[in-house]
Parts: C-alpha cells; sequence; structure tokens
C-alpha cells in the first residue's frame, strides 16, 4: 500500500510530500519528494515492537538548515571529485567545490536539494524522477534521473538508480541514509560484516591516495562481524583524518550480501546487497549532537552508520579505478537492495 501525505514546504515555496510504501507485516518506509529522501524506516525488532530506523529529520526545514544527507539520494556523483575538477575527452570541467571550498562531495548542492517528481508505479513501488540541465554543478550533459524505491513482502527495499544523459558524462548515486537499527543511542555496538578484501585510504582531503590495501590486520577488517566501536578508537592514520570510519570498502564479488549489520540489543538485522564495486562507511563522526535532528534530539556523534554503494571515489581522476563514465544516450543503471530482519 502506498500513501501520500503532504510533507512540508522548503523555505522558497516548494511543496513538499511523503510517500509511506507499507507491506502487510507493517514495515513501512517514508519516502519524500525533497531529495528523493528516504526519510524513515519503521522495522520490527524481536519482539514485534516497531521503530523507526533512521536518524535524520521530520521536517523540511531539518533537511533545508541541517543535511548532512540523511536520507537523501545523492548524484550526480557521490563522494568526492579531487580539486573538484575532472577531463573528458579533454575538456576541463569544473564542478561545485562545497566542501572546504577544494573538493566536489556528493555532486554539489543540486539532487538533494531538488523536489523530485513522485510517481506511484503499484502498491510497493515508488519511482522518483528529476532531470538536472546541462552545466548544473559544473557537470556536462542534462540528466533525466529515477529512483525507484520498492518494498517486498520480505521486508526489502530495493533501490533501482536510472540515469540517461545527452552528452558524455561521470553518474555515481547512491543513497545516503544514517541506520540506526536500536531506534536511539548511538550504533558502535551494533555489529558489522562487510564483504571487502580491501580498502582505498585516503589523504588529507579524503580523496583515496590510488593503494587498494588489504583490510587484513588493520581496523579496517569487516570480514567477520565485529562491533562498529570495537577498532574506531585503534590509533591509525586512516582512522585519524576520518575521526573514524568514513572509506571506501573493495567489495569482493559473489551473490552474498555486501554488508550486515545487528543490533544485539533489538535484534534488528540489516542486509546490503548491490552491484556495484564499493561502499563507503561513514559513521557519522562529524555529528556532534549540535544539529536537532528527529523529535529535536541533536544528533549525537555516530547517531547512525551510512552504508553508500558506490563507485570507488574519484573515478574521473583515478583511470586505475572502476569507472563510471556514460556515453551520450547510454543508460546507467545499478541496484541496492536493503533487506531487514530479526534474529
Ligand atoms: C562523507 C563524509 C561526510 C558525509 C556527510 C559521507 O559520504 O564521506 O565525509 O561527512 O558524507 O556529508
Amino acid at each position: 500500500m502506498i500513501v501520500k501525505n503532504y510533507f512540508g514546504e522548503t523555505a522558497d515555496g516548494r511543496a513538499v510530500d511523503c510517500y509511506t510504501i507499507k507491506n502487510t507485516k507493517e514495515t513501512a518506509v517514508d519516502i519524500i519528494t525533497y531529495g528523493a529522501t528516504i526519510n524513515s524506516i519503521y522495522a520490527a525488532d524481536r519482539n514485534g515492537v516497531f521503530a523507526d530506523i533512521l536518524a535524520g529529520f521530520d521536517t523540511v526545514e531539518g533537511h533545508e538548515k541541517y543535511s548532512d544527507y540523511e536520507g537523501m539520494t545523492v548524484g550526480r556523483y557521490a563522494n568526492r571529485i579531487a580539486g573538484g575538477k575532472f577531463s573528458i575527452d579533454g575538456i576541463e570541467y569544473n564542478v561545485e567545490k562545497n566542501e572546504n571550498g577544494k573538493t566536489c562531495l556528493h555532486g554539489g548542492a543540486e539532487l538533494s536539494r531538488a523536489v523530485w517528481k513522485a510517481i506511484i508505479i503499484d502498491d510497493c513501488s515508488l519511482e522518483m524522477s528529476y532531470s538536472s540541465p546541462d552545466g548544473a554543478m559544473g557537470f556536462p550533459g542534462k540528466v533525466d534521473f529515477k529512483v525507484t524505491f520498492t518494498l517486498f513482502e520480505d521486508n526489502s527495499l530495493k533501490v533501482d538508480y536510472y540515469a540517461v544523459s545527452d552528452k558524455k558524462t561521470v553518474i555515481n548515486m547512491t543513497n545516503h541514509a544514517y541506520f540506526n537499527l536500536a531506534g536511539k543511542g548511538d550504533i558502535l555496538n551494533h555489529e558489522l560484516m562487510i564483504n571487502a578484501d580491501a580498502y582505498t585510504p585516503i589523504d588529507a582531503d579524503s580523496i583515496p591516495t590510488g593503494e587498494i590495501r588489504p583490510v587484513e590486520g588493520t581496523p579496517f577488517d569487516f570480514r567477520v562481524s565485529k562491533p562498529i566501536g570495537r577498532d574506531i578508537g585503534a590509533e591509525d592514520e586512516q582512522l585519524a583524518i576520518g575521526k573514524g570510519y568514513d572509506h571506501n570498502f573493495c567489495l569482493n564479488e559473489g551473490d552474498g550480501p555486501a554488508a550486515v549489520a545487528y543490533d544485539p540489543e533489538s535484534g534488528r538485522m540489516l542486509e546490503v546487497f548491490t552491484d556495484l564495486c564499493g561502499v563507503q562507511l561513514y559513521t557519522g563522526n562529524f555529528l556532534d549532537g549540535t544539529k536537532p535532528g528527529k523529535k529535536g534530539e541533536g544528533l549525537i556523534k555516530h547517531a547512525g552508520f551510512c552504508l553508500e554503494t558506490q563507485y570507488y571515489p574519484n573515478t574521473p581522476n583515478m583511470p586505475e579505478f572502476p569507472q563510471c563514465t556514460i556515453d551520450a544516450g547510454e543508460k546507467f543503471t545499478s541496484c541496492t537492495v536493503f533487506r531487514f530482519s530479526v534474529k
């Protein structure tokens, strides 16, 4: 079942709607048209008690004033582009340097500030679309984006990304949900598995150095599930740069989940499946309690963890990484599934 409700209005007067997709298990997902944002996910714990397992905001104003991309659809280029520039076929493009005036983070302030158009496809599927003009944020090509959210009876939420451009361009899309399977507190006791033998270390601007470093023997080894907080404070140059985990993991190939998170207290479990080659684990390191989140409660440090499925960061400047440049007319597609259960 999908129900549409008015959610609020942006400061410049654009109306924002909220679509709730609910299955017969009472699992529900709120998606708002501002930023094509997954705003809330209501999932049962092992006793059947439901809680909202996303940290974020309950008003448009919250998103507009305080957002660190909570729940948002992120593009045109998720993660960072070094120096806010890159070249395609010898043409240099300068894109918005929205991070410290140095790097382009999450494609700049376009997609996640846009009000997307929503179409209810059927009882469990909602399509959001947005057309970005040629040159927006400095990127080449007019790009038509579509993101389809489908909630299945087995409590999986499938997110399908689609983009097509009229010029050769780069596309990297993700969702930036901050999960907190307890629905409260911080996520340091959540156990996490990431199916990655290696990760991409970063420089002081959080740009990958190009090295593909084995996780073996480092705090980045999540191949066997462990509490997120176990090694987060370890003495490690990479953790120091990120103030915790804020790194891309190079996913191993295979059909199993890319990542599994589990909250031992509530019993809630999240499995993440993707056809993409990377995932950014970000543990809310820069939250400090000063931004009011849902119900006005401060978004505390480590209030949520993000598993941002993606191409590795900065691909247009790193030809050795798997590339996400598409030709004019070529379709970009990718798919990520978040499956909720209890243990
Ligand atoms: C980045 C973080 C950033 C966060 C919110 C993550 O994807 O890697 O460094 O603080 O997004 O913008």
